[in-house]
Protein backbone atom coordinates (compact mmCIF):
# COMPACT_ATOMS: atom_id res chain seq x y z
CA UNK A 1 0.00 0.00 0.00
CA UNK A 2 1.33 3.22 -0.94
CA UNK A 3 1.68 5.56 2.09
CA UNK A 4 -0.17 8.68 1.64
CA UNK A 5 -0.54 11.47 4.62
CA UNK A 6 -4.19 11.61 5.54
CA UNK A 7 -6.11 14.65 6.31
CA UNK A 8 -8.28 14.63 9.36
CA UNK A 9 -12.71 15.23 8.68
CA UNK A 10 -12.59 17.66 11.67
CA UNK A 11 -15.85 18.94 11.80
CA UNK A 12 -16.80 18.84 8.58
CA UNK A 13 -20.14 17.59 7.85
CA UNK A 14 -21.24 16.17 4.13
CA UNK A 15 -23.89 18.43 2.40
CA UNK A 16 -25.15 15.91 -0.34
CA UNK A 17 -24.86 11.86 -0.70
CA UNK A 18 -23.03 11.59 -4.12
CA UNK A 19 -26.13 10.53 -6.37
CA UNK A 20 -28.24 13.44 -5.55
CA UNK A 21 -26.48 16.57 -7.25
CA UNK A 22 -28.67 17.53 -10.28
CA UNK A 23 -28.60 21.34 -12.80
CA UNK A 24 -30.75 22.75 -10.01
CA UNK A 25 -27.70 22.98 -7.72
CA UNK A 26 -25.29 24.43 -10.20
CA UNK A 27 -23.70 27.19 -8.63
CA UNK A 28 -23.74 25.74 -5.00
CA UNK A 29 -20.68 25.04 -2.85
CA UNK A 30 -21.38 21.23 -1.48
CA UNK A 31 -19.14 18.76 0.70
CA UNK A 32 -19.11 15.08 -0.49
CA UNK A 33 -17.91 11.97 0.45
CA UNK A 34 -16.93 9.01 -0.37
CA UNK A 35 -15.04 5.86 -1.90
CA UNK A 36 -13.19 6.99 -5.04
CA UNK A 37 -14.75 4.44 -7.49
CA UNK A 38 -12.84 5.78 -11.18
CA UNK A 39 -9.84 7.90 -11.32
CA UNK A 40 -9.14 9.10 -15.18
CA UNK A 41 -5.96 11.01 -15.26
CA UNK A 42 -5.86 13.74 -18.32
CA UNK A 43 -3.00 14.89 -17.70
CA UNK A 44 -4.21 18.69 -17.04
CA UNK A 45 -6.96 17.69 -15.40
CA UNK A 46 -7.60 14.71 -13.12
CA UNK A 47 -11.18 13.41 -12.89
CA UNK A 48 -12.51 11.21 -9.89
CA UNK A 49 -15.87 9.59 -9.67
CA UNK A 50 -16.74 9.62 -6.00
CA UNK A 51 -19.22 6.90 -4.94
CA UNK A 52 -21.23 6.28 -1.86
CA UNK A 53 -24.74 4.00 -1.36
CA UNK A 54 -26.60 6.66 -3.56
CA UNK A 55 -24.31 7.04 -6.38
CA UNK A 56 -21.56 9.07 -8.06
CA UNK A 57 -20.25 11.85 -9.20
CA UNK A 58 -17.84 13.12 -11.44
CA UNK A 59 -15.33 15.19 -9.33
CA UNK A 60 -12.68 17.54 -11.29
CA UNK A 61 -9.52 18.38 -9.88
CA UNK A 62 -8.33 21.40 -11.97
CA UNK A 63 -4.93 22.89 -11.57
CA UNK A 64 -6.30 26.24 -12.36
CA UNK A 65 -8.56 26.33 -9.71
CA UNK A 66 -6.42 24.49 -6.97
CA UNK A 67 -3.23 23.41 -7.97
CA UNK A 68 -2.90 21.66 -3.77
CA UNK A 69 -6.18 19.46 -4.95
CA UNK A 70 -4.37 18.36 -8.08
CA UNK A 71 -1.47 17.29 -6.33
CA UNK A 72 -3.78 15.46 -3.95
CA UNK A 73 -5.66 14.28 -6.14
CA UNK A 74 -2.33 12.76 -8.12
CA UNK A 75 -2.04 10.35 -5.12
CA UNK A 76 -5.37 8.80 -4.84
CA UNK A 77 -6.36 5.30 -6.59
CA UNK A 78 -9.71 3.30 -6.30
CA UNK A 79 -10.88 3.04 -3.16
CA UNK A 80 -9.55 5.61 -1.20
CA UNK A 81 -12.12 7.63 0.74
CA UNK A 82 -11.91 11.10 0.55
CA UNK A 83 -14.09 14.29 0.83
CA UNK A 84 -13.95 16.98 -1.70
CA UNK A 85 -15.36 20.40 -1.34
CA UNK A 86 -16.49 22.40 -4.82
CA UNK A 87 -18.79 23.87 -6.65
CA UNK A 88 -21.58 22.41 -8.50
CA UNK A 89 -21.02 22.96 -12.49
CA UNK A 90 -23.28 22.08 -14.98
CA UNK A 91 -21.42 20.00 -17.58
CA UNK A 92 -20.50 21.24 -21.49
CA UNK A 93 -22.68 19.89 -24.22
CA UNK A 94 -21.10 16.60 -25.35
CA UNK A 95 -19.45 16.02 -22.16
CA UNK A 96 -22.92 14.88 -20.17
CA UNK A 97 -23.14 11.22 -19.20
CA UNK A 98 -26.59 10.07 -19.73
CA UNK A 99 -26.14 6.72 -18.02
CA UNK A 100 -25.31 8.70 -14.93
CA UNK A 101 -28.23 10.05 -12.21
CA UNK A 102 -25.93 13.03 -11.92
CA UNK A 103 -24.37 13.08 -15.27
CA UNK A 104 -25.16 16.36 -16.27
CA UNK A 105 -23.11 18.17 -13.62
CA UNK A 106 -19.85 18.08 -11.93
CA UNK A 107 -18.36 19.41 -9.10
CA UNK A 108 -15.11 21.61 -9.21
CA UNK A 109 -12.90 20.71 -6.86
CA UNK A 110 -11.26 23.39 -4.54
CA UNK A 111 -10.40 21.25 -1.57
CA UNK A 112 -9.66 17.59 -1.27
CA UNK A 113 -9.36 15.46 1.32
CA UNK A 114 -8.12 11.99 1.67
CA UNK A 115 -9.14 10.73 4.52
CA UNK A 116 -8.08 7.22 4.59
CA UNK A 117 -6.22 5.21 1.80
CA UNK A 118 -6.84 1.56 0.31
CA UNK A 119 -5.38 -1.93 -0.79
CA UNK A 120 -6.21 -2.64 -4.35
CA UNK A 121 -9.36 -4.21 -3.77
CA UNK A 122 -9.61 -8.32 -5.01
CA UNK A 123 -12.23 -7.44 -7.16
CA UNK A 124 -13.97 -4.76 -9.00
CA UNK A 125 -16.40 -3.37 -7.32
CA UNK A 126 -18.81 -3.51 -9.84
CA UNK A 127 -22.53 -5.25 -10.13
CA UNK A 128 -21.38 -8.05 -12.58
CA UNK A 129 -18.36 -9.45 -11.39
CA UNK A 130 -17.08 -12.97 -12.48
CA UNK A 131 -15.43 -13.63 -9.15
CA UNK A 132 -16.09 -17.00 -7.41
CA UNK A 133 -18.51 -16.79 -4.71
CA UNK A 134 -15.59 -17.78 -2.23
CA UNK A 135 -13.48 -14.67 -2.62
CA UNK A 136 -16.85 -12.61 -2.54
CA UNK A 137 -17.76 -14.37 0.86
CA UNK A 138 -13.81 -13.90 2.23
CA UNK A 139 -14.33 -10.61 1.33
CA UNK A 140 -17.83 -9.64 1.98
CA UNK A 141 -17.10 -6.56 2.76
CA UNK A 142 -15.76 -5.20 -0.30
CA UNK A 143 -18.51 -7.50 -2.17
CA UNK A 144 -21.07 -5.42 -0.08
CA UNK A 145 -19.87 -2.51 -1.57
CA UNK A 146 -21.15 -3.06 -4.68
CA UNK A 147 -24.35 -1.70 -6.18
CA UNK A 148 -26.35 -4.73 -6.42
CA UNK A 149 -25.39 -5.77 -2.79
CA UNK A 150 -26.28 -2.51 -1.83
CA UNK A 151 -29.73 -2.88 -3.72
CA UNK A 152 -30.34 -6.07 -1.91
CA UNK A 153 -29.58 -5.40 1.49
CA UNK A 154 -31.68 -2.24 1.11
CA UNK A 155 -34.78 -3.55 -0.31
CA UNK A 156 -34.13 -6.79 2.43
CA UNK A 157 -34.74 -3.61 4.94
CA UNK A 158 -37.59 -2.02 3.20
CA UNK A 159 -39.50 -5.46 3.00
CA UNK A 160 -39.20 -5.68 7.16
CA UNK A 161 -40.37 -2.50 6.93
CA UNK A 162 -43.40 -3.26 5.03
CA UNK A 163 -43.80 -6.43 7.22
CA UNK A 164 -43.34 -4.67 10.75
CA UNK A 165 -45.98 -1.93 9.44
CA UNK A 166 -48.84 -4.04 7.94
CA UNK A 167 -48.94 -6.73 10.91
CA UNK A 168 -48.72 -3.90 13.31
CA UNK A 169 -51.84 -2.43 10.88
CA UNK A 170 -53.65 -5.85 11.68
CA UNK A 171 -52.99 -5.96 15.11
CA UNK A 172 -50.10 -8.31 15.92
CA UNK A 173 -47.44 -7.62 18.27
CA UNK A 174 -43.81 -7.76 18.02
CA UNK A 175 -42.59 -10.55 20.43
CA UNK A 176 -39.48 -12.00 21.21
CA UNK A 177 -38.64 -15.22 21.55
CA UNK A 178 -35.26 -17.14 22.88
CA UNK A 179 -32.29 -18.36 20.83
CA UNK A 180 -31.48 -20.51 23.52
CA UNK A 181 -34.06 -22.81 24.26
CA UNK A 182 -34.78 -26.63 23.39
CA UNK A 183 -35.31 -28.76 20.68
CA UNK A 184 -38.51 -28.15 18.56
CA UNK A 185 -39.05 -30.52 15.31
CA UNK A 186 -38.76 -28.92 12.28
CA UNK A 187 -37.01 -31.53 10.62
CA UNK A 188 -33.78 -30.81 10.80
CA UNK A 189 -31.08 -31.60 12.78
CA UNK A 190 -30.21 -29.16 16.02
CA UNK A 191 -27.48 -26.63 16.40
CA UNK A 192 -26.31 -27.35 20.00
CA UNK A 193 -24.62 -24.68 22.56
CA UNK A 194 -23.33 -26.69 25.57
CA UNK A 195 -24.05 -25.20 29.18
CA UNK A 196 -21.28 -24.18 31.46
CA UNK A 197 -23.09 -24.47 34.33
CA UNK A 198 -24.93 -27.24 33.71
CA UNK A 199 -22.22 -29.63 32.36
CA UNK A 200 -23.28 -31.93 29.88
CA UNK A 201 -26.67 -30.16 29.12
CA UNK A 202 -26.96 -28.34 26.38
CA UNK A 203 -29.09 -25.45 25.05
CA UNK A 204 -30.52 -25.91 21.62
CA UNK A 205 -30.64 -23.04 19.14
CA UNK A 206 -34.84 -22.57 18.02
CA UNK A 207 -35.32 -24.58 14.72
CA UNK A 208 -38.43 -21.81 14.49
CA UNK A 209 -40.05 -20.81 17.63
CA UNK A 210 -42.69 -22.87 16.79
CA UNK A 211 -43.81 -23.42 20.92
CA UNK A 212 -43.21 -20.28 21.91
CA UNK A 213 -45.76 -18.57 19.50
CA UNK A 214 -48.17 -21.01 20.44
CA UNK A 215 -47.62 -20.36 24.48
CA UNK A 216 -48.43 -16.35 23.70
CA UNK A 217 -51.20 -17.83 22.56
CA UNK A 218 -52.25 -19.26 25.24
CA UNK A 219 -51.09 -16.12 27.06
CA UNK A 220 -53.89 -14.53 25.39
CA UNK A 221 -51.70 -12.76 22.96
CA UNK A 222 -54.01 -12.74 20.41
CA UNK A 223 -51.50 -12.10 17.41
CA UNK A 224 -48.04 -12.48 17.37
CA UNK A 225 -45.33 -11.75 14.82
CA UNK A 226 -41.43 -12.06 15.09
CA UNK A 227 -39.09 -11.43 12.54
CA UNK A 228 -36.76 -14.11 13.66
CA UNK A 229 -33.69 -16.11 12.99
CA UNK A 230 -33.84 -19.70 12.86
CA UNK A 231 -31.41 -22.32 12.68
CA UNK A 232 -31.26 -25.42 10.94
CA UNK A 233 -28.37 -28.00 10.64
CA UNK A 234 -29.56 -29.50 7.22
CA UNK A 235 -27.62 -29.95 3.81
CA UNK A 236 -27.63 -26.47 2.08
CA UNK A 237 -28.88 -25.28 -1.10
CA UNK A 238 -29.16 -22.23 -3.14
CA UNK A 239 -32.64 -21.69 -0.96
CA UNK A 240 -31.37 -22.78 2.58
CA UNK A 241 -29.28 -21.69 4.78
CA UNK A 242 -28.55 -22.71 8.69
CA UNK A 243 -28.86 -19.60 10.07
CA UNK A 244 -32.42 -17.48 8.18
CA UNK A 245 -34.99 -15.43 9.09
CA UNK A 246 -38.80 -16.27 9.08
CA UNK A 247 -41.76 -13.66 9.47
CA UNK A 248 -43.42 -15.87 12.04
CA UNK A 249 -47.06 -15.26 12.68
CA UNK A 250 -49.82 -16.56 14.88
CA UNK A 251 -53.36 -16.16 15.58
CA UNK A 252 -56.19 -16.89 18.23
CA UNK A 253 -58.73 -17.81 16.91
CA UNK A 254 -57.77 -17.96 13.56
CA UNK A 255 -60.10 -19.10 10.19
CA UNK A 256 -58.02 -19.92 7.28
CA UNK A 257 -59.13 -17.35 5.15
CA UNK A 258 -59.02 -15.00 6.91
CA UNK A 259 -55.17 -15.82 7.36
CA UNK A 260 -54.69 -16.39 4.02
CA UNK A 261 -56.24 -12.93 3.00
CA UNK A 262 -53.61 -11.11 5.74
CA UNK A 263 -51.25 -13.00 4.08
CA UNK A 264 -52.00 -12.03 0.42
CA UNK A 265 -52.40 -8.20 1.11
CA UNK A 266 -48.72 -8.64 3.11
CA UNK A 267 -47.55 -9.97 -0.20
CA UNK A 268 -48.66 -7.75 -2.50
CA UNK A 269 -47.58 -4.58 -0.48
CA UNK A 270 -43.81 -6.82 -0.44
CA UNK A 271 -43.82 -6.99 -4.51
CA UNK A 272 -44.89 -3.71 -5.18
CA UNK A 273 -41.65 -2.52 -3.55
CA UNK A 274 -39.98 -4.18 -6.99
CA UNK A 275 -43.18 -2.74 -8.76
CA UNK A 276 -44.82 -5.85 -9.27
CA UNK A 277 -48.62 -6.06 -9.43
CA UNK A 278 -49.94 -9.11 -7.43
CA UNK A 279 -52.80 -10.83 -8.22
CA UNK A 280 -55.15 -11.72 -5.18
CA UNK A 281 -56.73 -13.77 -4.18
CA UNK A 282 -54.17 -16.78 -4.46
CA UNK A 283 -54.84 -19.59 -6.35
CA UNK A 284 -55.53 -22.56 -4.07
CA UNK A 285 -54.58 -26.56 -4.78
CA UNK A 286 -54.55 -29.78 -2.58
CA UNK A 287 -51.76 -31.57 -2.19
CA UNK A 288 -52.97 -34.61 -3.48
CA UNK A 289 -53.90 -32.56 -6.90
CA UNK A 290 -50.27 -30.84 -6.93
CA UNK A 291 -48.67 -34.22 -6.60
CA UNK A 292 -50.64 -35.94 -9.18
CA UNK A 293 -50.67 -33.16 -11.73
CA UNK A 294 -47.00 -31.84 -10.91
CA UNK A 295 -45.26 -34.68 -9.26
CA UNK A 296 -44.26 -31.69 -6.52
CA UNK A 297 -45.77 -30.36 -3.20
CA UNK A 298 -43.91 -26.82 -4.45
CA UNK A 299 -45.62 -26.95 -7.92
CA UNK A 300 -44.30 -24.06 -10.35
CA UNK A 301 -48.05 -23.14 -12.36
CA UNK A 302 -46.79 -20.55 -14.55
CA UNK A 303 -46.47 -23.31 -17.28
CA UNK A 304 -49.12 -26.06 -18.59
CA UNK A 305 -47.09 -29.53 -18.39
CA UNK A 306 -49.79 -31.62 -16.18
CA UNK A 307 -48.77 -35.05 -15.36
CA UNK A 308 -51.98 -38.13 -15.20
CA UNK A 309 -52.01 -40.78 -13.84
CA UNK A 310 -53.19 -43.63 -16.05
CA UNK A 311 -53.60 -46.98 -16.18
CA UNK A 312 -51.79 -49.48 -19.24
CA UNK A 313 -51.97 -52.85 -20.61
CA UNK A 314 -53.96 -54.68 -17.78
CA UNK A 315 -53.27 -58.91 -17.43
CA UNK A 316 -57.11 -59.86 -17.49
CA UNK A 317 -56.86 -58.31 -20.98
CA UNK A 318 -54.34 -60.51 -22.39
CA UNK A 319 -51.16 -57.85 -22.51
CA UNK A 320 -48.39 -57.16 -21.86
CA UNK A 321 -48.75 -55.31 -18.10
CA UNK A 322 -45.48 -52.37 -18.59
CA UNK A 323 -45.29 -51.19 -15.54
CA UNK A 324 -47.86 -49.94 -13.13
CA UNK A 325 -48.67 -47.14 -11.60
CA UNK A 326 -47.80 -45.15 -14.61
CA UNK A 327 -47.94 -41.50 -15.31
CA UNK A 328 -48.25 -39.65 -18.52
CA UNK A 329 -47.36 -36.31 -19.52
CA UNK A 330 -48.77 -34.50 -22.87
CA UNK A 331 -45.64 -32.09 -24.21
CA UNK A 332 -47.64 -30.17 -27.01
CA UNK A 333 -45.09 -29.60 -29.54
CA UNK A 334 -42.49 -31.93 -29.26
CA UNK A 335 -42.54 -34.54 -31.55
CA UNK A 336 -39.69 -33.62 -32.73
CA UNK A 337 -37.68 -34.58 -29.71
CA UNK A 338 -34.55 -36.48 -31.01
CA UNK A 339 -33.28 -40.05 -29.85
CA UNK A 340 -30.74 -38.33 -27.88
CA UNK A 341 -33.33 -36.08 -26.12
CA UNK A 342 -35.26 -39.13 -25.06
CA UNK A 343 -32.85 -41.20 -24.37
CA UNK A 344 -31.19 -38.04 -21.84
CA UNK A 345 -34.62 -37.64 -20.50
CA UNK A 346 -34.69 -41.34 -19.51
CA UNK A 347 -31.66 -41.25 -17.91
CA UNK A 348 -32.42 -38.43 -15.40
CA UNK A 349 -36.20 -40.46 -14.85
CA UNK A 350 -33.79 -43.54 -13.89
CA UNK A 351 -31.85 -41.79 -11.79
CA UNK A 352 -34.87 -40.01 -10.28
CA UNK A 353 -36.18 -43.66 -9.33
CA UNK A 354 -38.55 -44.35 -11.68
CA UNK A 355 -37.60 -47.27 -13.67
CA UNK A 356 -39.87 -47.76 -16.35
CA UNK A 357 -39.87 -45.05 -19.16
CA UNK A 358 -41.52 -44.93 -22.47
CA UNK A 359 -43.07 -42.27 -25.29
CA UNK A 360 -45.47 -41.73 -27.93
CA UNK A 361 -44.93 -39.40 -30.84
CA UNK A 362 -48.24 -38.31 -32.94
CA UNK A 363 -47.75 -36.89 -36.22
CA UNK A 364 -50.13 -35.86 -38.70
CA UNK A 365 -48.89 -39.17 -40.61
CA UNK A 366 -48.50 -41.93 -37.65
CA UNK A 367 -48.15 -42.48 -34.04
CA UNK A 368 -44.66 -44.10 -33.38
CA UNK A 369 -43.81 -45.84 -29.98
CA UNK A 370 -41.59 -48.34 -28.28
CA UNK A 371 -44.83 -49.84 -26.70
CA UNK A 372 -46.23 -50.38 -30.54
CA UNK A 373 -44.76 -53.83 -30.40
CA UNK A 374 -45.95 -54.82 -27.30
CA UNK A 375 -49.31 -53.33 -27.14
CA UNK A 376 -50.59 -52.96 -30.26
CA UNK A 377 -51.33 -49.95 -32.79
CA UNK A 378 -54.62 -49.15 -31.19
CA UNK A 379 -53.81 -49.23 -27.92
CA UNK A 380 -51.23 -46.79 -28.55
CA UNK A 381 -53.69 -44.48 -30.15
CA UNK A 382 -56.24 -45.03 -27.78
CA UNK A 383 -53.28 -44.24 -24.95
CA UNK A 384 -52.24 -41.15 -26.93
CA UNK A 385 -55.99 -39.94 -27.19
CA UNK A 386 -56.80 -40.25 -23.51
CA UNK A 387 -54.16 -37.86 -23.04
CA UNK A 388 -55.62 -35.64 -25.36
CA UNK A 389 -52.38 -35.60 -27.72
CA UNK A 390 -52.94 -33.52 -30.94
CA UNK A 391 -50.23 -34.00 -34.14
CA UNK A 392 -46.62 -32.56 -33.48
CA UNK A 393 -47.23 -33.46 -29.63
CA UNK A 394 -45.30 -35.71 -27.68
CA UNK A 395 -46.56 -38.11 -24.82
CA UNK A 396 -44.12 -39.25 -22.12
CA UNK A 397 -44.59 -42.15 -20.20
CA UNK A 398 -42.99 -42.54 -16.42
CA UNK A 399 -43.45 -45.74 -14.36
CA UNK A 400 -42.64 -48.23 -11.94
CA UNK A 401 -42.10 -51.95 -12.11
CA UNK A 402 -42.78 -52.92 -9.36
CA UNK A 403 -44.63 -50.53 -6.78
CA UNK A 404 -46.53 -51.59 -3.67
CA UNK A 405 -45.50 -49.10 -1.06
CA UNK A 406 -46.82 -45.40 -0.79
CA UNK A 407 -43.08 -44.14 -0.46
CA UNK A 408 -42.23 -45.56 -3.89
CA UNK A 409 -45.67 -43.89 -5.29
CA UNK A 410 -44.71 -40.69 -3.88
CA UNK A 411 -41.26 -41.36 -5.49
CA UNK A 412 -42.84 -41.65 -9.25
CA UNK A 413 -44.48 -38.43 -8.13
CA UNK A 414 -41.38 -36.86 -7.36
CA UNK A 415 -39.52 -38.06 -10.34
CA UNK A 416 -42.37 -36.87 -12.81
CA UNK A 417 -42.27 -33.33 -10.81
CA UNK A 418 -38.56 -33.25 -11.34
CA UNK A 419 -38.83 -34.32 -15.02
CA UNK A 420 -41.25 -31.79 -15.67
CA UNK A 421 -39.22 -29.03 -14.46
CA UNK A 422 -36.31 -30.24 -16.47
CA UNK A 423 -38.16 -29.92 -20.00
CA UNK A 424 -40.06 -27.45 -18.45
CA UNK A 425 -36.23 -25.93 -18.84
CA UNK A 426 -34.99 -27.08 -21.83
CA UNK A 427 -38.03 -25.95 -23.92
CA UNK A 428 -37.29 -22.68 -22.42
CA UNK A 429 -40.96 -22.60 -20.97
CA UNK A 430 -40.12 -20.51 -17.74
CA UNK A 431 -40.89 -17.15 -18.46
CA UNK A 432 -38.95 -14.63 -15.92
CA UNK A 433 -41.09 -11.28 -14.85
CA UNK A 434 -44.27 -13.83 -14.02
CA UNK A 435 -45.32 -14.67 -10.51
CA UNK A 436 -47.23 -17.44 -9.77
CA UNK A 437 -48.41 -17.54 -6.25
CA UNK A 438 -50.36 -20.90 -5.21
CA UNK A 439 -51.65 -22.05 -1.76
CA UNK A 440 -50.91 -25.55 -1.62
CA UNK A 441 -53.43 -26.94 1.08
CA UNK A 442 -54.94 -30.24 2.33
CA UNK A 443 -51.34 -31.87 3.36
CA UNK A 444 -51.36 -35.32 4.61
CA UNK A 445 -51.18 -35.23 8.32
CA UNK A 446 -48.42 -38.33 8.09
CA UNK A 447 -45.65 -39.16 6.18
CA UNK A 448 -45.31 -43.37 6.26
CA UNK A 449 -41.26 -44.23 6.75
CA UNK A 450 -40.63 -47.25 5.05
CA UNK A 451 -37.65 -47.75 6.73
CA UNK A 452 -38.17 -47.39 9.84
CA UNK A 453 -42.04 -48.73 9.59
CA UNK A 454 -43.41 -45.53 11.23
CA UNK A 455 -45.50 -42.46 10.39
CA UNK A 456 -43.45 -39.11 10.71
CA UNK A 457 -45.38 -35.61 10.95
CA UNK A 458 -45.50 -33.99 7.72
CA UNK A 459 -45.13 -30.44 8.84
CA UNK A 460 -44.81 -30.61 12.50
CA UNK A 461 -46.57 -32.74 15.18
CA UNK A 462 -48.48 -29.34 16.38
CA UNK A 463 -50.47 -29.20 13.38
CA UNK A 464 -54.17 -30.21 13.74
CA UNK A 465 -56.16 -32.73 11.73
CA UNK A 466 -58.90 -31.69 10.29
CA UNK A 467 -61.91 -31.84 12.20
CA UNK A 468 -63.49 -34.36 10.58
CA UNK A 469 -60.56 -36.86 10.42
CA UNK A 470 -60.01 -36.77 14.27
CA UNK A 471 -61.57 -40.00 14.26
CA UNK A 472 -59.53 -41.55 12.00
CA UNK A 473 -56.25 -40.69 13.88
CA UNK A 474 -56.46 -44.40 15.64
CA UNK A 475 -57.59 -45.92 13.24
CA UNK A 476 -56.61 -44.98 9.78
CA UNK A 477 -54.06 -42.05 10.69
CA UNK A 478 -52.02 -42.32 6.73
CA UNK A 479 -55.51 -41.15 5.57
CA UNK A 480 -55.75 -38.46 8.19
CA UNK A 481 -55.66 -34.85 6.24
CA UNK A 482 -53.70 -32.01 8.08
CA UNK A 483 -55.08 -28.41 8.54
CA UNK A 484 -51.35 -27.37 6.82
CA UNK A 485 -51.03 -25.28 3.98
CA UNK A 486 -47.95 -23.54 2.24
CA UNK A 487 -47.48 -20.86 0.25
CA UNK A 488 -45.72 -21.43 -2.98
CA UNK A 489 -44.19 -19.04 -5.95
CA UNK A 490 -42.63 -19.59 -9.11
CA UNK A 491 -42.20 -23.66 -7.79
CA UNK A 492 -40.56 -22.34 -4.27
CA UNK A 493 -41.95 -22.77 -0.85
CA UNK A 494 -41.76 -19.17 0.56
CA UNK A 495 -43.99 -20.13 3.66
CA UNK A 496 -45.77 -22.81 5.35
CA UNK A 497 -48.16 -23.15 8.36
CA UNK A 498 -51.01 -24.86 9.84
CA UNK A 499 -54.20 -24.37 12.34
CA UNK A 500 -52.47 -26.14 15.54
CA UNK A 501 -53.70 -28.75 17.69
CA UNK A 502 -55.12 -26.92 20.73
CA UNK A 503 -56.40 -29.81 22.65
CA UNK A 504 -54.52 -31.85 25.11
CA UNK A 505 -56.06 -35.23 23.84
CA UNK A 506 -55.29 -34.65 20.67
CA UNK A 507 -51.61 -33.81 20.93
CA UNK A 508 -51.62 -36.45 23.03
CA UNK A 509 -53.08 -38.75 20.36
CA UNK A 510 -50.86 -37.42 17.85
CA UNK A 511 -47.91 -38.24 19.82
CA UNK A 512 -48.66 -41.35 19.78
CA UNK A 513 -49.20 -41.99 16.13
CA UNK A 514 -45.70 -40.49 15.52
CA UNK A 515 -44.78 -43.43 18.18
CA UNK A 516 -43.56 -41.20 20.66
CA UNK A 517 -44.34 -42.60 24.50
CA UNK A 518 -46.38 -41.02 27.05
CA UNK A 519 -42.87 -40.78 28.69
CA UNK A 520 -40.75 -39.32 25.71
CA UNK A 521 -43.99 -36.98 25.14
CA UNK A 522 -43.30 -35.89 28.82
CA UNK A 523 -39.71 -35.44 28.92
CA UNK A 524 -39.44 -33.20 25.31
CA UNK A 525 -42.52 -31.44 25.36
CA UNK A 526 -44.16 -31.87 29.23
CA UNK A 527 -44.09 -27.96 29.58
CA UNK A 528 -45.99 -27.52 26.54
CA UNK A 529 -48.88 -30.24 27.49
CA UNK A 530 -49.06 -29.18 30.61
CA UNK A 531 -49.91 -25.37 29.19
CA UNK A 532 -52.08 -26.99 26.99
CA UNK A 533 -54.73 -27.70 29.64
CA UNK A 534 -55.04 -24.14 30.79
CA UNK A 535 -57.33 -22.83 28.69
CA UNK A 536 -55.86 -22.74 25.10
CA UNK A 537 -57.65 -21.41 22.05
CA UNK A 538 -57.95 -22.29 18.41
CA UNK A 539 -54.80 -21.21 16.79
CA UNK A 540 -52.85 -20.83 14.03
CA UNK A 541 -50.54 -19.52 11.97
CA UNK A 542 -47.37 -18.88 9.27
CA UNK A 543 -43.88 -18.68 9.01
CA UNK A 544 -42.53 -16.67 5.93
CA UNK A 545 -39.01 -17.61 4.46
CA UNK A 546 -37.99 -14.16 4.74
CA UNK A 547 -34.76 -14.42 2.59
CA UNK A 548 -36.94 -16.27 -0.09
CA UNK A 549 -39.33 -13.71 -0.74
CA UNK A 550 -36.43 -11.17 -1.34
CA UNK A 551 -34.33 -12.95 -3.03
CA UNK A 552 -37.18 -13.91 -5.56
CA UNK A 553 -38.29 -9.99 -5.53
CA UNK A 554 -34.82 -9.01 -6.47
CA UNK A 555 -34.36 -11.41 -8.93
CA UNK A 556 -31.55 -13.49 -7.47
CA UNK A 557 -30.97 -17.05 -7.87
CA UNK A 558 -29.82 -17.70 -4.27
CA UNK A 559 -30.83 -16.53 -0.92
CA UNK A 560 -26.82 -15.52 -0.07
CA UNK A 561 -27.37 -12.57 -2.07
CA UNK A 562 -29.96 -10.88 0.11
CA UNK A 563 -28.01 -12.46 3.24
CA UNK A 564 -25.35 -10.26 4.77
CA UNK A 565 -23.20 -12.22 6.09
CA UNK A 566 -24.17 -15.97 4.72
CA UNK A 567 -22.36 -19.43 5.14
CA UNK A 568 -21.44 -21.59 2.11
CA UNK A 569 -22.93 -24.13 0.95
CA UNK A 570 -20.68 -26.19 3.59
CA UNK A 571 -22.09 -24.38 5.96
CA UNK A 572 -18.77 -22.35 6.46
CA UNK A 573 -18.24 -18.43 7.11
CA UNK A 574 -15.53 -17.68 4.70
CA UNK A 575 -14.95 -14.34 5.99
CA UNK A 576 -14.56 -15.30 9.52
CA UNK A 577 -13.31 -18.53 9.21
CA UNK A 578 -15.91 -20.28 11.28
CA UNK A 579 -16.73 -23.01 12.37
CA UNK A 580 -13.46 -22.88 14.24
CA UNK A 581 -11.02 -25.04 17.45
CA UNK A 582 -11.74 -23.56 20.44
CA UNK A 583 -8.79 -23.20 23.31
CA UNK A 584 -8.62 -26.24 25.31
CA UNK A 585 -9.29 -23.80 28.61
CA UNK A 586 -13.38 -22.97 27.12
CA UNK A 587 -13.47 -26.90 26.57
CA UNK A 588 -12.58 -27.66 30.19
CA UNK A 589 -15.06 -24.88 31.36
CA UNK A 590 -18.10 -26.70 29.60
CA UNK A 591 -16.60 -29.63 30.82
CA UNK A 592 -16.72 -31.26 27.26
CA UNK A 593 -13.37 -33.05 25.34
CA UNK A 594 -13.31 -33.69 21.72
CA UNK A 595 -13.30 -37.41 19.98
CA UNK A 596 -10.99 -38.28 17.47
CA UNK A 597 -11.97 -38.98 14.49
P1 LIG B 1 -41.24 -24.30 7.81
O1 LIG B 1 -40.27 -25.30 8.30
O2 LIG B 1 -42.07 -24.63 6.63
O3 LIG B 1 -42.30 -23.94 8.94
O4 LIG B 1 -40.47 -22.95 7.54
C1 LIG B 1 -41.15 -21.79 7.08
C2 LIG B 1 -40.46 -21.22 5.87
O5 LIG B 1 -39.11 -20.91 6.17
C3 LIG B 1 -38.32 -21.05 5.00
N1 LIG B 1 -37.19 -21.94 5.30
C4 LIG B 1 -35.90 -21.67 5.01
N2 LIG B 1 -35.33 -20.62 4.41
C5 LIG B 1 -33.99 -20.62 4.28
N3 LIG B 1 -33.18 -21.60 4.73
C6 LIG B 1 -33.70 -22.67 5.36
N4 LIG B 1 -32.89 -23.63 5.83
C7 LIG B 1 -35.13 -22.75 5.52
N5 LIG B 1 -35.97 -23.64 6.07
C8 LIG B 1 -37.21 -23.13 5.93
C9 LIG B 1 -39.21 -21.60 3.91
C10 LIG B 1 -40.36 -22.17 4.70
O6 LIG B 1 -41.56 -22.17 3.96
N6 LIG B 1 -42.84 -23.47 12.50
C11 LIG B 1 -43.24 -23.65 11.12
C12 LIG B 1 -44.16 -22.56 10.65
C13 LIG B 1 -45.56 -22.66 11.19
O7 LIG B 1 -46.10 -23.77 11.22
O8 LIG B 1 -46.12 -21.59 11.51
C14 LIG B 1 -42.02 -23.66 10.24
O9 LIG B 1 -40.91 -23.33 10.64
O10 LIG B 1 -39.65 -20.56 3.08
Amino acid sequence: MVIVKLDLLGDRQRTHYCGELRKEHAGKTVFLAGWVDVRRDLGNLIFLDLRDHTGRTQIVCNPAISAAVHDRADEVRGEYVVGVEGEVVVRGPGTVNPTLATGEVEVMAHTLLVLNEAKTPPFPIEDEIKTSEETRLRYRYLDLRRGRMQRNLRLRHRSSQVVRAHLSEHGFQEIETPFMTRSTPEGARDYLVPSRLHHGQFYALPQSPQLFKQLLMIAGFDRYYQIVRCFRDEDLRADRQPEFTQVDIEMAFPQREVLFDIIERLVEKLFALVDVKVERPFRRMPYDEAMEKYGSDKPHTGFGLEWKRISLAADDAGKVRVAEPIKGLRVPGWSGASRSQLDKLQETAKSLGADWFSYIKVTDADTQSPLVKPLGKPAVEALAASMEAQPGDLVLLLGLKSATSISAFRMLDNASGELRLDIARKLELIKPGTWNFLWVVDFPMFDYDEKEKRFAAMHHPFTSPREEDLEKLESDPGSVKARAYDLVLNGSEIGGGSIRIHRQDVQRQVFKVLGLSEEKARERFGFFLDALEYGTPPHGGIALGHDRIIALMAGEASIREVIAFPKTASAIDMMCESPAGVEQEQLDELGLSIKEV
